[in-house]
């Protein structure tokens, strides 16, 4: 008789804090590597790592560089003041600390590293485009950064961009100072309707999606990321670590604790949601509601899906209100 197969579970590595760098005001820089020195997956431009935090929150976070000596990872958290879970808690550790992490993952590609791009970030949002800069400058594609900021002392990464290679391509627009960007003005410098990458809070990624979609560029072009903790115009409550959702053909209430998805919770009550990607952008998992605010986490919905309120992925989003009806 075989033996029983154990089912194949997310590889998972234990990562020691290498170092931590105070990037600015609000920013740390955490490098990450295995504890034996041992060599890390390879990964390309637009990567993200999912770590498992201390209190069992999962986070993701873009990597930051091109892998160089390949054998640490490096991420770049933003102090979020409304936090109550992940980048508190990033902040909070010290060098030497270990932490769960997850092969790198990429739903953010360059689509050809060798076709001209227009890079477009606000504040932390800049994290993911770094490596897309360090992979064009090192193919010889001709592309541009657009960087928009508050100030050059609250901007991540302002000293190395600086100093970078590709120092030429990078043009900061702070926006506490009339260098503010006009971005429907830079999008009509580009007659060529290059490929976007945009990553940022949604207003501004959303302004600079309707700028382009406006001037006539195709959607194909339009590669976007929200970073972790982007706030959804429609959503004025906070973000709840812990809430409940309720089965509408039932009226069974379940508990969503921290560091346990929606689906995770259903399954564990034995209701069943269909799920692939578990990462928010397969739609596999969508489920309508009836009721309560979503913290959406996904990057399968539309905005107009978003703001009708009546979908949500539960294998990743989240709860703003007490309570979500879910139409189960
Ligand atoms: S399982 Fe892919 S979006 Fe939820």
């Amino acid at each position: 008789m075989l033996d029983e197969v154990e089912p194949v579970k997310a590889i998972m590595l234990d990562l020691v804090v290498q170092r931590i760098l105070k990037e600015t005001e609000d920013v740390v820089r955490i490098e990450l590597a295995r504890e034996d020195g041992e060599p890390l997956p390879v990964y390309q431009a637009g990567a993200h790592i999912t770590l498992q935090l201390p209190s069992g929150l999962l986070r993701q976070y873009s990597l930051c560089r091109l892998p160089t000596s390949g054998k640490s990872f490096e991420i770049a958290v933003l102090r979020e003041p409304q936090s109550r879970g992940g980048s508190a808690e990033l902040h909070r550790l010290k060098e030497g600390d270990v932490l769960q992490c997850k092969f790198p993952q990429n739903h953010f590609l360059l689509t050809n590293p060798r076709s001209p791009a227009l890079l477009m970030a606000a504040g932390i949002g800049v994290t993911p485009l770094i490596p897309m800069a360090q992979t064009l400058h090192k193919t010889g594609t001709n592309f541009c950064l657009h960087y928009s900021v508050k100030s050059s002392a609250k901007a991540p990464f302002y000293q190395m961009l600086k100093d970078s290679p590709f120092a030429d391509k990078v043009q900061f627009h702070f926006t506490d100072t009339e260098r503010r960007a006009d971005i429907r003005a830079l999008l009509e410098q580009h007659k060529d309707k290059r490929d976007i990458y945009v990553c940022g809070p949604q207003a501004f990624i959303d302004t600079v999606l309707e700028q382009a979609a406006s001037l006539g560029w195709p959607e194909t072009k339009l590669h976007r990321e929200y970073f972790s903790g982007s706030r959804s115009p429609e959503m004025d409550n906070a973000p709840l670590d812990a809430f409940q959702v309720k089965v509408a053909s039932t009226g069974e209430m379940i508990d969503v604790d921290q560091g346990v998805t929606i689906t995770e919770a259903l399954e564990a009550n034995g209701i069943d949601v269909p799920v692939s990607c578990e990462e928010g952008w397969c739609g596999t998992c969508m489920t309508g509601l009836i009721e309560g605010v979503a913290d959406h986490r996904d990057t399968f919905l539309s905005n107009d899906e978003r703001a009708s309120g009546q979908l949500i992925m539960p294998c990743c989003s989240r709860a703003r209100s007490e309570c979500l009806v879910l139409d189960l």
